[in-house]
């Protein structure tokens, strides 16, 4: 897992088997920093209290919490990383591409 900063956002980039998947780099339950965490196959572990969520759309695997993490779209472009990063006010499709 890598952490970046990234329109004044913190998120976590995990590289797995099924590619690379961006989310917000803070665990719902209590702030923790996801990116330091474990990450087995989808599954990322939270280093605090060990929440579990899916890095593919960031729904809870397992408890203490309860609120599932922002993802984000990613493709890559030219050898790049590219996330989708939702406006304020935006329409669902509309955001802001971050490198
Ligand atoms: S801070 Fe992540 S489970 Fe408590």
């Amino acid at each position: 897992m890598t952490p970046v900063q990234a329109a004044g956002r913190d998120l976590a980039l995990a590289s797995t088997q099924e590619g690379i998947f961006a989310f917000a780099d803070r665990c719902t339950h209590a702030e923790t920093r996801m990116s330091e965490g474990r990450l087995r196959a989808c599954r990322i572990i939270c280093p605090l209290h060990g929440a579990s969520f899916d890095v593919r759309d960031g729904r809870v695997l397992g408890g203490p919490a309860s609120r599932p993490l922002d993802t984000y779209p990613v493709r890559i472009s030219g050898g790049y990383v590219e996330v989708l990063l939702p406006d304020p006010g935006a329409t669902p499709a509309g955001g802001t591409v971050v490198r």
